[in-house]
């Protein structure tokens, strides 16, 4: 089970935590390095305005002029990163749980439920990261999640080859859903920025680049499942309906709870 306080504490030691957390910048950034949060720091408060230049003109390199976030905005990263995490440990255990059965019964599955688990693994490697930096709280919902996840895809499995895909199909086209749409806040995001003459910073661009990176690998599982006949499954329109419908609900408690 993933700890976020003991990765926490080792990317404390590491010195990795400060650098990129963009949520509450303040509490560990120490003096000696760069501060690339999006809030100004104190000191500086005056170099505000977009019409002024932060940083040390000693330096002689104006530093970025980064807007806070507002509350309305730390409310949405951080629930869009909880959210991502637990949607991401509910993958790696459909997938945990389908490959027994189903490889059993068809050998010729195992390279595929390989590839698209260890994707998933490292999805999950990267939101633990993500969540323990900016210290985004795990949702309270794990246990529910890991005993729903699993039965899905040991139940799905059973059911048959086809159960399994459109088990994915559904899942990777509600979670290709969710991952656009936040992508189209962030960019929204951005824009308000830009226009307001504030940059945007290398961790936001990297994010979006994260979410861009995991949306296409999802909708590439979709495209497996529908290239094994997940249309094929009986009951196609019951099992996908009742799955997408608890991926919705999963979705909209975890970023809550
Ligand atoms: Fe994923
Ligand atoms: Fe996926």
């Amino acid at each position: 089970m993933f700890s976020s306080k003991s990765l926490l504490r080792s990317l404390r030691q590491s010195g990795q935590l400060p650098v990129h957390d963009f949520l509450a910048p303040a509490l560990f950034a120490p003096t000696s390095r760069r501060c690339i949060s999006t809030t100004t720091p104190k000191s500086n408060a005056s170099a505000a305005a977009p019409s002024n230049q932060e940083g040390s003109a000693a330096a002689g390199t104006p530093k970025p002029k980064r807007k806070p976030l507002t509350k309305e905005q730390r409310d949405f990263l951080s629930s869009a990163l909880r959210v991502n995490q637990a949607g991401e440990l509910a993958a790696t255990l459909i997938y945990t749980a389908q490959k027994p059965p189903l490889v059993n019964a068809h050998p010729h599955l195992r390279p595929l439920m390989s590839h698209m688990y260890e994707q998933e693994a490292g999805h999950l490697r990267t939101f633990n990261v993500l969540i323990a930096k900016h210290r985004v709280r795990p949702t309270a919902l794990y246990p529910v999640w890991s005993v729903l996840a699993s039965g899905l895809g040991w139940g799905t499995a059973v059911l048959g080859r086809e159960a399994a895909m459109a088990c994915t199909e559904a899942v990777e086209t509600e979670i290709g859903t969710h991952y656009n749409s936040q992508i189209r806040s962030l960019l929204e995001m951005f824009e308000g920025w830009e226009a307001e003459g504030y940059e945007v910073g290398p961790e936001f661009r990297d994010l979006v680049g994260t979410l861009r990176r995991i949306r296409d690998e999802e909708l590439e599982h979709l495209d497996h499942a529908l290239e094994n006949d997940a249309k094929q499954a009986k009951p196609y329109w019951l099992l996908t309906s009742v799955i997408k419908a608890g991926c919705r609900g999963a979705i909209w408690a975890s970023e809550k709870v």
